[in-house]
C-alpha cells in the first residue's frame, strides 16, 4: 500500500495499470493563481517568496487545493543553482531573471565555484520541501526540479532571457572547452542539489532543458545530453523526467537516457514519438498552453482528442511548456476535469 492518498502519477511512472491519466501543470505554482499573487503582493518580491520555506510551502500547495493535479511541484527557479555557485540574480517585475556579473571568456570562469557546501548554499530550497511535505501529509507526491546545464549555462553567459541565446552559443562555438568546463561544474552542484531534494522528501525529479531547442542535433549531444545523462545516471533513488523544450531531433538519444519519463512539447506528435521513443519510458505532455485561451468546448475537445492519442499507454497529461500567465483558471481546471473523467480501458 502506498502512502500517499493519491499516488496515480507514480503508479503510471512505474508501469502500472492505473484507472486514468495523472495530470498536472508545468509552471503551476505561481503565475496563474489570484491566491499565489495575494501572497506575493506581501512580499518584497519574488525571491522573497522562494526563500521563505513556509510561504513557498503554501504556494506550492495551492495547485493541489484549487486546482486539484496529482502532483505538487516545488515553489523555487532553475536560477538558484547559477546562484548558489557564486552568480546572483535578481528577478526583474514584468522582465525577468538578471545577473550581474555573467560568464562569457576563460578570465571570468573563477567567478563560479563547484566547491560550495550545497546543503547550505540551498537550505531555503530543501527547508521548502520540507515543510511542503509535512503540510501536503501524503495527499500527493511532490517533484523537485533543477535546470539542465545547458539551459543553466544559458543564463550564466547571457545573464538575461533571450530569443537565441546567441552569446552562450558563442561561447560553444567559439571556445568549447570553457563550455565544457563549465557545464562540469554545474553537473557536479546539480547532482549534489537533486540528492539532497530527495533526501528532503522529493518524490520526483524533473529536470528541465528548456533551450535545448536552439541547438543542433550534434551540439545537443555534445553539450546537451551528455550532462543531462551525467544527471540521470546519478539519481537513482527516485523517478526522473527530462523535458529537453524543442529538441523533437533528439528523441532517440533521449529515450536511451536512465530516466523513467520524456516531456514532449505541443512540436512533437505524440504517436510519431511513441514510436522513436518506445514503449519502456513514461511520457509527459503536451497541450499547447495557448490552447487554454479557447473556449471551454474548445478546450475539451482538444484535451480528449490528445487523450485518445495515448493510446492506453504510459502517459502523464500536462501542458507542452508552463502554464502562461494571463490564462484564466477556470479553463485549466476545464483542461485538468477533462482529463479526469477519462478513463483508460
Ligand atoms: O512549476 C512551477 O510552478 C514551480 C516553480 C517554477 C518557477 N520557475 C517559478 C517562477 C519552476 C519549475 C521554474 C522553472 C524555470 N525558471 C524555468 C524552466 C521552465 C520553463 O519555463 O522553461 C526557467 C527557464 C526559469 C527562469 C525564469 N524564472 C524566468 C525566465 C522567469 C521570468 C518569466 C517567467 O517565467 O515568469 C522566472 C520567474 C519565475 N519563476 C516566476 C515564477 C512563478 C514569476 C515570478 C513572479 O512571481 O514574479
Amino acid at each position: 500500500m502506498s502512502k500517499y492518498q493519491n499516488d496515480l502519477i507514480l503508479r503510471m511512472i512505474n508501469g502500472e495499470k492505473t484507472e486514468r491519466y495523472p495530470v498536472w501543470l508545468m509552471r503551476q505554482a505561481g503565475r496563474i493563481l489570484p491566491e499565489y499573487r495575494a501572497v506575493r503582493a506581501s512580499l518584497s518580491g519574488f525571491k522573497e517568496l522562494v526563500e521563505t520555506p513556509e510561504l513557498a510551502a503554501e504556494v506550492t500547495i495551492q495547485p493541489v487545493d484549487i486546482l486539484g493535479v496529482d502532483a505538487a511541484i516545488v515553489f523555487s527557479d532553475i536560477l538558484v543553482v547559477p546562484e548558489a555557485m557564486g552568480l546572483e540574480y535578481q528577478m526583474i517585475e514584468k522582465k525577468g531573471p538578471w545577473f550581474e556579473k555573467t560568464i562569457r571568456s576563460d578570465e571570468e570562469l573563477h567567478l563560479i565555484s563547484d566547491e560550495i557546501d550545497v546543503a547550505d548554499r540551498l537550505s531555503y530550497v530543501f527547508e521548502a520541501i520540507k515543510c511542503t511535505k509535512r503540510e501536503l501529509n501524503n495527499r500527493v507526491p511532490l517533484i523537485g526540479f533543477s535546470g539542465a546545464p545547458w539551459t543553466i549555462l544559458c543564463y550564466m553567459v547571457e545573464g538575461e532571457g533571450s530569443k537565441t541565446f546567441s552569446k552562450a552559443k558563442k561561447v560553444l562555438y567559439s571556445n568549447s572547452a570553457l563550455a565544457h568546463k563549465m557545464l562540469e561544474k554545474i553537473t557536479k552542484v546539480t547532482i549534489q542539489y537533486l540528492k539532497h531534494q530527495i533526501e528532503a522528501g522529493a518524490d520526483i525529479i524533473q529536470i528541465f532543458d528548456s533551450w535545448s531547442g536552439i541547438l543542433g542535433p550534434a551540439e545537443y549531444s555534445e553539450f546537451g545530453t551528455k550532462y543531462v545523462r551525467m544527471i540521470c545516471d546519478a539519481i537513482t533513488d527516485v523517478p526522473v523526467t527530462v523535458f529537453a523544450k524543442g529538441a523533437y531531433y533528439a528523441r532517440k538519444e533521449l529515450s536511451e537516457l536512465n530516466c523513467e519519463t520524456i516531456g514532449l512539447d505541443w512540436n512533437m506528435d505524440i504517436r510519431e514519438s511513441r514510436a522513436i521513443i518506445g514503449d519502456d519510458k513514461t511520457l509527459q505532455g503536451n497541450l499547447d498552453p495557448c490552447t487554454l485561451y479557447s473556449d471551454f468546448t474548445v478546450i475539451e475537445s482538444k484535451t480528449k482528442k490528445l487523450l485518445n492519442s495515448f493510446g492506453n499507454k504510459r502517459h502523464i497529461a500536462n501542458l507542452g511548456h508552463g502554464v502562461y500567465p494571463d490564462t484564466d483558471p477556470e479553463k485549466v481546471k476545464c483542461f485538468i476535469e477533462t482529463v479526469k473523467g477519462f478513463a483508460i480501458n
